[in-house]
């Protein structure tokens, strides 16, 4: 027998706990001595009508104490079909509970009190069974008895809830007008509404085409855990989010990379040719691979995209408002991480259903944001595959469930080839990726070593002049070089930048960077800049390997530097119209162990770029 899995949404006092009261009342559906109690509880406190709210509400405290989310399952059958219902409380955490609730519905009842019309919880109702993709939803219009059974009360709602409607992706809507009090075309047809001629909910709900929407093209398989029972066996438990695989077909694993082919899959009940989306099983593959939780395997060919960076529909779910740039744990299939939403590209406004700008997110809200996470996930669209294109986000401080996700693009990119990060002050948590081509691979391909040469030395003692020197004689000689010049820096990278020591400070730290992104890369970075403090220039020699790093010494004595005065600046600084000028009204510091110690007021240009030259050929750089 078939089955069909609903959720129901409402809002507080709709009704809700009545409906599916009756529901499993009138299909017969509940045990007798649990009717009788309730029969008798209703009595007791002077009710005529059956209390139908107490059943579901006593079947949901004796659930609440096993599952931590706020979600009541009731299962109930007819000679047509099988049910569950995944019933959603409608109090303030409604979001979490209609996201938990109806993440694997094939239909959403909405249900709308007649005497207050359309709420603005139930367009956020359908508005997230659209964004989950329910397939059918049907709007229930309750409490038609308190209107007089009034076909006109019925046709305003159905209209305005239309018009809004037409705004969400949401193929299949049926509105129902009901009374669950009363038993109003729930079960029985009511003939008190003469004018409605579509069917029961039940019928309804016994003859809905329930669509197979699995996805079996994409196969997606997240390992759970690694089963090794003894050495001979090791296998991959999981459950197949998506597609299907064979038996000797090739798969490959994320994020290795590697290859190899299904040899067996394995079920408590034997060993199966295939297994399909759904399926609990345990693989193993033809070669040792070293695989653990979190992994993947997928097609050679069909692979999610594995990024950081996505675009999702973030139902924010807690009280605690949404804190942009703030890491949260993250939850992908068997896979966890943390994460921090960039920036909320806009929120739905649910009565107009219009985009609005906004920095946060508070409770109920739902909106687009990019989010980043701090090490690589593999990701599908929620259109293409509702496992592998869904999350949640958690506060790692209260362990609550903040928010659901779904992905509505993955962002591709592209991962730097980069060694060791030092611990910048807010970017925490960034990880380095592993290398695409390596340095080493690079220097092989060059035929030389990557090295940084750093110069200092007063303005106008010669550092830029002998620095372009020695790269043209580099570059000559078919060398990779990269030369940052502290004018060129200050045009583009620096230009936030002033004079004061703490900037130059930070136009240090930054060229330092740069300079290390280019060595890593293979090349011999030239650099030159006054960087007059020595701890500014030490914290720049630790960036790069020993014997990569050479400080040379532009030693030019200032009295030489200001009869250049190349740029008239000193001239400037002389007459007082510029602040901390280095030699005139800021300090230079001397470096004590250069390298190399040039005396550029001497010694001519040329000469200076040929030392330079013999020291890298004797450390054998080039
Ligand atoms: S550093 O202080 O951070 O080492 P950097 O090498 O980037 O300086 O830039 C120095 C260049 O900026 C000089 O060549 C000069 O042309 C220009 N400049 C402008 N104002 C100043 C200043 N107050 N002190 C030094 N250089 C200055």
């Amino acid at each position: 027998m078939d089955l069909l899995r609903f959720t129901t949404a409402g809002s507080v006092d709709d009704g809700k706990s009545t409906l599916i009261g009756r529901l499993l009342y009138d299909s017969k559906s509940i045990f007798e001595d649990r009717l009788e109690a309730i029969e008798r509880t209703s009595k007791a406190s002077g009710e005529t009508e059956v209390n139908l709210a107490l059943l579901t509400d006593g079947l949901r405290a004796e659930r609440e104490q096993k599952i931590t989310i706020d979600v009541a399952y009731h299962y109930f059958a007819t000679p047509q079909r099988k049910f569950i219902i995944a019933d959603t409380p409608g109090h303030t955490q409604y979001t979490r509970n209609m996201v938990t609730g109806a993440s694997t519905a094939d239909l959403a009842i909405v249900l709308i009190d007649a005497q207050k019309g359309v709420l603005v919880q139930s367009r956020r109702h359908a508005f997230i069974a659209s964004l989950l993709q329910i397939p059918h939803l049907v709007v229930a219009i309750n409490k038609m008895d308190s209107v007089d059974y009034d076909e006109k009360v019925f046709d305003l709602i159905m209209e305005e809830f239309t018009q809004f409607s037409a705004k969400l992706d949401m193929p299949d809507i049926v509105f129902i007008p009901i009374s669950a009090l009363k038993g109003d075309n729930i079960v029985q047809r009511s003939t008190l509404m003469p004018w409605y001629d579509g069917p029961t909910l039940l019928y309804l709900l016994e003859h809905v085409h329930v669509e197979p929407y699995k996805n079996l093209i994409d196969f997606r398989f997240p390992v759970q855990y690694v089963v090794r029972p003894h050495q001979q066996f090791r296998g991959f438990a999981g459950r197949v989010s998506s597609g299907a695989i064979r038996v000797g077909e090739p798969v490959k694993v994320l994020p290795s990379g590697k290859h190899s082919a299904v040899k067996s899959i394995v079920t408590y009940d034997g060993e199966l040719e295939e297994a399909r989306a759904g399926d609990s099983v345990v693989l193993t593959l033809e070669d040792e691979i070293d695989i653990s939780r979190g992994d993947m395997l997928v097609r050679v060919h069909n692979t999610p995209v594995i990024g950081r960076q996505v675009d999702a529909y973030l139902c924010w779910m807690d009280e605690t408002p949404m804190e942009p740039g703030r890491l949260y744990e993250l939850w992908q299939t068997t896979h966890t991480g943390r994460a921090s939403i960039g920036e909320v590209r806009y929120k739905m406004d649910m009565e107009t259903m219009h985009r609005l700008p906004s920095g946060s997110l508070q409770l109920n809200d739902i909106a687009l944001v990019s989010l980043q996470t701090t090490m690589p996930f593999f990701w599908d669209t929620y259109r293409q595959n509702q496992h592998t294109g869904s999350f949640i986000l958690i506060d790692p401080d209260t362990h609550n469930t903040v928010a659901a996700g779904m992905v509505r693009q993955v962002n591709k990119e592209s991962i730097a080839d980069l060694p060791q990060a030092p611990a910048g002050k807010k970017s925490v948590d960034v990880v380095w990726e592993g290398c695409n081509i390596n340095r080493a691979r690079r220097e092989s391909r060059n035929g030389h070593q990557a090295a940084v040469i750093w110069f200092t030395g007063l303005s106008g003692s010669g550092k830029s002049t002998i620095g372009r020197l020695l790269e043209q004689q580099l570059f000559d000689r078919g060398i990779q070089t990269m030369l940052l010049d502290g004018d060129h820096l200050r045009h583009g990278l620096c230009n936030d930048l002033g004079f004061s020591e703490a900037d130059r400070s930070e136009n240090i730290r930054r060229a330092a960077e740069v300079a290390r992104l280019f060595y890593e890369q293979g090349n011999i970075v030239i650099c030159t800049f006054i960087s007059p403090f020595a701890k500014d220039r030490q914290q720049v020699r630790e960036l790069i390997p020993e014997g990569r790093f050479l400080e040379v010494w532009a030693n030019c004595d200032l009295d030489t530097a200001i009869a250049r005065d190349p740029k008239g600046l000193y001239a400037r600084a002389l007459r007082g119209e510029i602040a901390h000028f280095t030699g005139i009204n800021s300090p230079y510091e001397p470096p004590e162990n250069p390298e190399i110690t040039l005396h550029t007021a001497t010694q001519d240009s040329e000469a200076a770029a040929q030392r330079i030259i013999e020291k890298l050929t004797a450390l054998g750089i080039i």
